[in-house]
């Protein structure tokens, strides 16, 4: 099996380009992830993570640049295509959560399968058990925006794996909590990576990284990657 599960190659995203105000947000990326580990981007607020997540997890697509990702070159798909790669292979938490906060947390986890022609019955018998691993089944029924931060980012994470992904990216998972938390959503990360995951996290906190469960760290700065 190829160990590289992802690789980009000279991937850029350039926004407005040509105009006065284009912005390089990921300048001439080149890096590779290997299965089933822990990666951490680095890098301060600006310098380009959320927009490289956003490319990796095939939301958005590059300037420029190859992006490949369990051997298939996906920035050459159409639309349609990478949409339905990503449902199958790979979770997002995004970095302010994006949950549908007059929904329940129930309603929010099953969410990316809802349209997927699966019985309802059987999303729901999942979302309970990821519901239960993650300590939120207590909330299921309540509505998102009577939660705290620590049990959103749990409900965000949930419904990032409710797909059962192989990858799963998360965008500044521990910003919005404090350290108990933080140490929390760690240990569900070394968990998910017991399971056989790659994960992909990026945070500007410079502490992630002493962590000790980060396997690879990739620090970025005005879009490119530093040593
Ligand atoms: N849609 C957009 N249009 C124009 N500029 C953008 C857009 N999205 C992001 N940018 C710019 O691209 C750069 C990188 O932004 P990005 O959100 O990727 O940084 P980040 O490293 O995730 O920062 P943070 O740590 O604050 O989350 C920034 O200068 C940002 O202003
Ligand atoms: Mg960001």
């Amino acid at each position: 099996m190829e160990n590289k599960i992802i690789k980009i190659e000279n991937i850029s995203k350039f926004f407005n380009r040509g105009q006065h105000n284009e912005v390089r947000a990921v300048d001439d990326v080149t890096f590779s992830i290997e299965r089933n580990t822990i990666n951490l981007l680095k890098g301060p607020s600006g310098s380009g993570k959320t927009t490289l997540l956003s490319i990796l997890s095939c939301l958005s697509k590059p300037t420029s640049g190859n992006y490949i990702c369990l051997n298939e070159i996906v920035n050459r798909w159409p639309e349609k295509h990478l949409t339905s790669f990503r449902q199958t292979h790979i979770g997002t938490v995004f970095q302010e959560f994006n949950l549908i906060s007059d929904m329940t947390t129930l309603y929010n986890i099953c969410i990316p399968l809802i349209s997927r022609n699966i019985r309802f019955s059987k999303i729901e018998k999942r979302a309970m058990i990821l519901a239960e691993n993650l300590k939120i089944k207590h909330r299921l029924h309540y509505k998102i925006d009577t939660l705290s931060g620590g049990e959103k980012q749990r409900v965000a994470i949930a419904r990032a794996l409710i797909n059962d992904p192989e990858i799963l990216f998360a965008d500044e998972p521990t910003a919005h909590l404090d350290s108990k938390l933080a140490g929390e959503i760690t240990e569900i990360f070394k968990t998910l990576k017991k399971m056989g995951k790659t994960i992909v996290i990026a945070s500007h906190d410079p502490l992630m990284e002493d962590k000790g469960f980060i396997d690879h760290v990739f620090a970025m700065h005005d879009g490119k990657l530093v040593d």
